[in-house]
């Protein structure tokens, strides 16, 4: 069989190189994450996605220093938490403070959603009433103009976002003020949740898609599931190399977490999915039914 240690990137828009997996840190305690970042560096991992929310870029930024391996062979990226977006800039230096980096290559808008930077919480803020999250009137254009400002200094060497749908990155990039294109799109993407319109959208912007949550989050549930299952023995490798593998082949870059040595190295190996395998891998959430693992209950729609 055709194993490899997956060394494959994809190329941004701004000509940068983007390795096609990255370890996925959310859920990752501060604890947890230093090793985790270490043992993944020492497998051959060369990027990491991190997140101010994950409160966890101390210990990210730290094992990045102790790996030793020099910041400009490394892809490192964070994000900008929701009470941040009408302070962009100090979102960005509090992150870069965390994580001990000068600078970070991928600087991705969270969520396209403004939370009251003066509520009751510095993260999660909920309404004076309690009864939902203190979402706020808040443009993500104008989020996305700050965010465009900081590329002349060089903290960030290229910006995106993150779990926003076609209409809302149609809006995006027709706004007057977007000047630069996002990089990157980083969304929720596995078998049940393919999104192959927005993906092929995205590819028609040349805007490369991340997948989050590619083994389906917490407790894995797509490791369970029997196509997936069938497929993993006929290449002789576990469904979650099934899933990555299939990440891979369709051409996006893909951020399993793991806070585990030897499923980290695992997770950095993969196979080259047939083209009939991949295509049935497309059609499962056909039968099973799309599913959406990670919705946080904003109080505003998100995902149409
Ligand atoms: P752990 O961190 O203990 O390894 P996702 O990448 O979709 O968010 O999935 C993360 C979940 O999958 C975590 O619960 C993680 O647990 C688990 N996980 C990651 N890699 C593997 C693997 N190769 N086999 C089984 N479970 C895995």
């Amino acid at each position: 069989m055709n194993f490899n240690r997956s060394t494959a990137s994809l190329k941004l828009n701004t000509g940068v190189s983007i390795p096609q997996i990255g370890l996925g840190t959310w859920q990752s305690t501060e604890d947890e994450v230093y090793g985790a970042v270490l043992a993944a560096i020492k497998a051959g991992y060369r990027h990491i996605d991190t997140a101010a929310i994950y409160q966890n870029e101390t210990a990210v930024g730290k094992a990045i220093k102790d790996s030793g391996i020099p910041r400009e062979e490394l892809f490192v990226t964070t994000k900008l938490w929701c009470t941040y977006h009408t302070r962009v800039q100090q979102g960005l230096d509090e992150s870069l403070e965390r994580l001990g980096l000068e600078y970070v290559d991928l600087y991705l808008m969270h969520w396209p959603l403004a939370m009251n930077s003066n509520g009751s919480d510095n993260w999660f803020p909920f309404k004076s009433d309690g009864s939902t999250r203190d979402v706020i009137e808040w443009d993500y254009v104008k989020t996305y103009e700050s965010m465009q400002e900081l590329l002349p200094s060089g903290k960030v060497k290229a910006i995106g976002i993150s779990n926003f749908t076609e209409e809302k990155i149609e809006r995006l990039l027709n706004s007057e003020t977007t000047k630069v294109k996002p990089a990157c799109l980083q969304i929720e993407l596995h078998p049940l949740l393919p999104q192959q319109k927005l993906i092929d959208y995205c590819k028609s912007k040349d805007i490369v898609v991340e997948a989050y949550s590619p083994l389906g989050s917490t407790g894995a549930p797509l490791l369970k599931n029997e196509k997936l299952i069938k497929i993993a023995e006929k290449y002789g490798v576990s469904p979650a190399t099934i899933c990555i593998s299939w990440a891979i082949w369709r051409g996006t870059v893909v951020l399993p977490k793991s806070v585990s040595s030897a499923r980290i190295e695992s997770n950095l190996v993969v196979v080259k999915l047939d083209d009939e395998d991949g295509e049935q891998i497309n059609t499962i959430h056909e039968t099973e039914g799309v599913q959406r693992f990670v919705s946080p209950k904003w109080g505003v729609v998100i995902f149409d």
